[in-house]
């Protein structure tokens, strides 16, 4: 039986109390975490935690925990659950009042839900490289907020798979800014290029290992933007995130990159990052 962490108690689906006036429901208002869990502990949980804290400030919510608490909460789910690879939801809410856009006065407490479920690596794609299809980005300008108000990413990624793509790489004003759910990175002789942290990316924090990991590496890396055309003439390509890691790209809307297979120096990236997580998960 899944065990739900739900406005201050652990519960099980049916004890689960979630009342139809949550302004989650009604207007996204609120924001969210994905935290990947490797062998039954939390990856990167600090930083995550972290970005779930800076994202609240930057809509004028509170969180009604400490960073600790919000860790404990995850460990515990983890533990409870019994999961060994797959990842810890955390989503939190302005909370619940009748529908009026502004916030609610008096203010009433954000309601704080969390789960965690077992999800494989999508192993396939990582080894063999995925396709994307280029999407318009008609997102808000505050895309480095991780609110759950993110129907521009929801109907980015639709289209997408409906082209039997497995994420959408989006563009604005013909600039490559990220996925509808990761961060873009193209190699063009043997420098990665990515979008420079701005409001118009989600800072990721895979992205955030990803350029440690080049520079401990020695792999030249330039956080700067580049065209959609550009990218279609890139040497290599890659997509990152919690749940997909490094994800080698190999076409975009059908076209393919460089050689089409997983470059050199996306799998030099990808081989680093496995050395993050237990060996026995990354099959080195
Ligand atoms: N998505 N950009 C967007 C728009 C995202 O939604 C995500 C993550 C990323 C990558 O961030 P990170 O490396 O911190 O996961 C970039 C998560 C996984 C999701 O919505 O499920």
């Amino acid at each position: 039986m899944t065990v739900y962490f739900v406005d201050g108690r652990f519960t099980e689906r049916d004890g689960l109390n979630i009342s139809i006036d949550d302004r989650g429901y009604y207007f996204g208002d609120g924001v969210y975490e994905v935290i990947k869990v490797y062998d039954g502990e939390l990856y990167t949980a600090e930083e995550h935690i972290n970005r779930l804290f800076q994202s609240a400030a930057k809509i004028k919510m509170s969180i009604p925990y400490a960073e600790v608490q919000l860790m404990e909460i995850a460990r515990e789910l983890v533990a409870t659950n019994n999961i060994l690879i797959g990842h810890v939801y955390i989503q939190v809410t302005r909370g619940s009042a009748p529908r009026l856009h502004q916030f609610p006065n008096p203010a009433v407490s954000p309601v704080v839900t969390a789960y965690a479920i077992n999800n494989p690596r999508p192993i396939a794609g990582m080894e063999k490289g995925v396709a994307v299809k280029s999407v318009e980005d008609v997102r808000w300008l505050r895309c480095d907020i991780k609110s759950l108000n993110i129907l521009g990413n929801v109907l980015a990624k639709q289209e997408a798979q409906e082209a039997g793509c497995i994420e959408a790489l989006l563009h604005r004003d013909g600039i490559v800014t990220e996925g509808s759910a990761s961060n873009m990175f193209g190699v063009k002789d043997g420098t990665v290029y990515t979008h420079p942290v701005t409001n118009l990316i989600l800072n990721g924090i895979t992205r955030q290992v990803i350029l440690g990991l080049c520079s401990e590496q020695g792999i030249p890396l330039i956080e700067k933007s580049f065209t959609l055309e550009e990218a279609f003439e890139m040497d290599e390509f890659f997509l990152t995130s919690t749940t997909s890691e490094v994800t080698p790209v190999i076409s975009i809307d059908g076209r393919s990159l460089g050689t089409g297979v997983p470059g050199s120096v996306t799998k030099k990236i990808q081989k680093a990052f496995n050395l993050q997580i237990p060996s026995f998960i990354a099959g080195e």
